[in-house]
């Protein structure tokens, strides 16, 4: 399966999902990563594995529907089935979701629906989380929502502020990412109503 991977920063859940398709086995082809921010340092990253990347600058473009149709056809010249949100940092209108409606996955620093937007990892030491963690999940208009493909528990440890936190669990995304978008390739990870319906022996 073709995937295109859309970035606005970093791009380390990009570069899991660049490491993982190395594999022979991994059933899916990374032919984009497309970044709406020019200084995305993720770029660099894929051009230096040597894949394709496309900048589509929403500030060019007059309105989100204009943007959102030059990112659609950008993602369509490349000829990617599946589109992953690593990281994106604009909000898709429903004109877009519903178009790549159960092809466009997303990963989140939570375990939703807990702490759905932003500064996941304060909120959840602010709320006194034993348990935190990871969701990848088919996006739904609304942010943060959608049938979940898998989620990874990340354990509060004593002392822990955001950012050993976030690292824990930035590191647990790396490692789910790139199994849930194998179980999404793969025809494994499908949407049956609002939930996915998971063909695996043990997850
Ligand atoms: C990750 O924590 C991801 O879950 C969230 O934004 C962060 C992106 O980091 N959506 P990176 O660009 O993949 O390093």
């Amino acid at each position: 399966t073709k995937i295109a991977v859309l970035i606005s920063g970093r791009g380390s859940n990009m570069q899991a999902l660049v490491e993982a398709a190395k594999d022979e086995d991994f059933p899916a082809e990374i032919v984009l990563v497309a970044s709406n921010n020019p200084d995305a340092a993720g770029l660099e990253i894929a051009r230096a594995a040597g894949i394709e990347t496309e900048v589509v600058d929403h500030r060019e473009y007059d309105d989100r529907e204009a943007f959102e149709e030059a990112l659609d056809s950008t993602i369509k010249l490349y000829g990617a089935r599946i589109v992953c949100l690593a990281g994106f940092m604009r909000i898709l209108t429903p004109w877009f979701t519903e178009r790549w409606r159960d092809l466009l996955i997303n990963i989140h620093p939570s375990l939703l629906p807990a702490f759905k937007g932003l500064h996941t990892h304060e909120r959840a030491l602010e709320a006194g989380v034993r348990i935190h963690g990871c969701t990848v999940h088919y996006v739904r208009p609304e942010m943060d929502d959608g049938p979940i493909i898998g989620q990874a528990a990340v354990p509060v440890l004593h002392g822990d502020t955001a950012e050993t936190l976030g690292e824990r669990v930035l590191h647990a995304e790396h490692a789910l990412y790139a199994q849930c978008v194998a179980l999404a390739c793969s025809g494994k990870a499908r949407v049956a109503g609002e939930r996915v319906r998971l063909q695996v022996r043990e997850f």
